[in-house]
């Protein structure tokens, strides 16, 4: 469907050629002064120059030419040559009319379905989740049902890291305290218990203990390097270990994304693309791509048009142990090789980008993708507490993802209590989380992704401001004057969304016209941000019309049925909006 922007420059283009001038001068824009008009068109400044006339002359020329134009309500040429324009109320209805009719209300969707692979989450198996995990969750899930939305085809991965130092020190710690476990005798040939030797409040201790002796004891470490080396060389007992912990770990990492709502398709991790390593590394060295430098075989990445310093992707040490690069590298082997994508996109810290532009250059120069495929960064600032320093528990310690999550659920379940003292607890609970969920998201992601901010928990849940609750709220607001609309026997019709009555109404509907851009716009520079920006806009432009109007009182039906569309129309707007970012609205709250 074509925008907005695009009928009024197509109409003003038209313009522009009637009175003898350059069509493409009729390219309008926004109003950057919403005071004098909606938007506006420079093209007569433009043209100014090329035509030998002064622009309030041509400008003139060409809001004459658009005064009977059934799509607006006035243009008018304004010295020293701009044309202010303000849409028909019957343009923006129609408008918003066919905007129902076309599949997700007018997405521009690609003829064919690109495959894009989403990298996010990055859980480390073994460790607890961190509020620095938070961030690449609820960032890459959103942007997940963004592109979606806006027509590709999508494939969440969260790339676990199941193949590193954490393994080897978590089988330490257990053979310190359980030597007797059949794991530790190398005498032993019979089969391992199917038992976990731990639970996973075992584990979760485990290994914070076992990280803290390693930083403190040389011969700990060492012993937990070698565990790990153990783990990966394949050693049958140290691998039966490292499946109970996968075993044990999965389950607990599923449940924390779960009640973040966020979802991933395949669940691989690093130690899926071990096997394919050695094969990959050949093929490096048959072709010349890898150097031996030091000792260690690395990949010269470094371009004569860098401003910084760019090192070689290292790909084996001196002692022959792959790296963090080694597996991105072979695991996008994999990737391609299995989907055949057109985009990787990865999300995690932004510190890791100097990581990620090593790994893409190795990528591209060794042919391991095409050299179209778009492999894309999107680093994301950090949570920050109130002191500006990242984020940490009233301690001073690392804040665990869960701890988080169940703060700001029961901060909100003292609201929601508060404020509805008869709820029952049952509902207060799910719509406390419900509501809670939304303010951790969008408290994140109304920033844009690269951004550090303060995680201001008081804020965040918040039923004013600019935030999730906010939303909520008011899409509650609009729920239950449906309901009561139905209760007084009303029958909901979009269709009889009338022309606006006044200047609040006006504003709701051209918002509202604006949907499809908001989302392709933030699915092209993966910016959920901007949709959080675009329901806040609209939240408050409901917001403006809902106080200066009587909606369920008015007297005029027709007036009254246009009323319940528009509201009808702006709640769908924000349902789909709202799950777009990842979270959804309770029915009262
Ligand atoms: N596990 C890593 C970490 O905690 C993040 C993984 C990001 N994705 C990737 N393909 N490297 O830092």
């Amino acid at each position: 469907m074509e925008k907005v922007l695009e009928l009024i420059s197509k109409e003003v283009g038209d313009a522009f050629e009637a009175a003898g001038y350059d069509r493409e001068l009729g390219r309008a824009t926004i109003s950057n002064r919403p005071d004098l008009c909606e938007y506006q068109c420079n093209g007569a400044m433009a043209g100014a120059k090329k035509y030998g006339k002064a622009p309030f002359i041509i400008a003139d020329e060409v809001a004459a030419k658009l005064q009977d134009n059934p799509a607006f309500e006035k243009v008018e040429s304004v010295k020293p040559g701009f044309l202010n324009i303000v849409l028909s109320g019957d343009f923006v209805r129609s408008y918003i009319v066919k905007m129902l009719h076309e599949k997700r209300f007018g997405i521009s969707l690609p003829g064919h379905e690109p495959t894009v692979i989403l990298d996010y989450g990055g859980a480390n198996v073994a460790k607890p989740l961190h509020v620095g995990h938070l961030r690449p969750a609820i960032i890459g899930e959103a942007v997940k049902r963004i592109l979606k939305y806006t027509g590709n085809k999508v494939i969440g991965d969260i790339h676990m890291g199941d193949w590193g130092l954490q393994m080897g020190l978590v089988i330490t710690e257990l053979k310190r305290r359980k030597p007797e476990l059949p794991y530790f005798d190398p005498d032993f040939t019979g089969a391992y218990p199917k038992e976990p030797p731990f639970t996973i409040q075992e584990l979760a201790e485990i290994y914070p203990v076992a990280s803290a002796k390693s930083k403190e004891d040389e011969a700990y470490k060492n012993e937990a390097m070698e565990a790990t080396k153990r783990v990966q060389d394949g050693d049958r007992a140290y691998r039966a270990i490292w499946h109970h912990i996968m075993n044990v770990s999965l389950p607990d990492l599923k449940k924390n994304y779960d009640s973040l709502d966020v979802h991933f398709d395949l669940w691989k991790g690093e130690s899926d693309v071990h096997n394919v390593i050695p094969g990959m590394v050949e093929y490096f060295k048959q072709h010349n791509y890898a150097h031996v430098s030091q000792g260690a075989l690395v990949v010269d990445v470094a371009d004569e048009k860098d401003a910084k310093e760019m090192p070689p992707c290292i790909i084996l040490k001196s002692d022959g142990a792959a790296l963090y690069a080694t597996t991105d590298l072979a695991t996008i082997q994999e990737r391609m090789r299995e989907y055949h994508p057109d985009a990787i996109y990865y999300f995690t810290d932004k510190r890791q980008a100097l990581h990620f532009e090593q790994v893409f250059r190795t990528a591209k120069k060794t042919k391991l993708v095409m050299p179209e495929t778009d492999l894309r960064f999107v680093g994301n600032g950090t949570m920050n507490g109130a002191d500006g320093k990242p984020f940490k528990t009233r301690e001073g310690g690392v804040m665990h993802l869960e701890s988080l999550v169940q703060e700001i659920n029961d901060k909100m379940y003292e609201r929601v209590k508060q404020s509805n003292p008869d709820m029952p607890d049952d509902e207060a609970r799910s719509t406390a989380n419900k509501v809670a969920l939304s303010a951790l998201k969008y408290g994140d992601l109304s920033n844009q992704p690269a951004k550090d901010y303060v995680f201001d928990i008081d804020k965040f849940i918040s039923f004013e401001g600019d935030t999730g609750p906010y939303i909520l709220y008011t899409m509650v607001r609009i729920k239950s004057i449906l309901k009561k609309y139905e209760t007084e026997g009303g029958n909901v019709k979009e269709a009889k969304l009338g022309n606006p009555e006044n200047e609040a109404m006006k504003n709701l509907m051209l918002l509202l016209t604006r949907f499809a851009d908001a989302i392709e716009g933030a699915a092209k520079d993966l910016a959920p941000n901007r949709v959080c920006g675009y329901i806040y806009d609209l939240s408050n432009a409901f917001n403006s019309f809902y106080h200066g109007t009587k909606i369920l009182t008015e007297a005029d039906a027709d007036k009254k049925e246009s009323y319940i569309a528009l509201l009808a129309i702006t709640l769908k707007i924000l349902e789909t909006s709202i799950d777009l970012l990842g979270f959804s609205a309770p029915e009262r709250m």
